[in-house]
């Protein structure tokens, strides 16, 4: 829904729409799959709807 296609390298470095990297590399604390899934930025979630993740499965993420 934003562009941002996980599953290939050079759009997770990119960023989707927004333009900014989902993943730093090394920096998961700039990161923004683990900023949307540990509710850092409270305007954007993720996911949007349903069941967040577990500590558990954000620790792993970070790592
Ligand atoms: C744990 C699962 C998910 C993760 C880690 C995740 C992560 C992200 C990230 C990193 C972005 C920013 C992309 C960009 O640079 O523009 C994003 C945006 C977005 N994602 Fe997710 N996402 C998840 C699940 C979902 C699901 C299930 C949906 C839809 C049902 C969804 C819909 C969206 C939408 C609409 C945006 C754009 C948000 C905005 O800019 O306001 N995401 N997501």
């Amino acid at each position: 829904m934003s562009g941002l296609r996980p599953d290939q390298r050079h759009s997770t470095f990119k960023g989707g729409k927004s333009g900014i990297p989902a993943i730093v590399s090394g920096k998961s604390s700039e990161s923004l799959v683990t900023r949307y899934v540990s509710g850092l930025d409270p305007k954007i979630i993720m996911p949007p709807a349903g069941e967040r993740l577990r500590a558990e499965e954000i620790a792993v993420l970070s790592a």
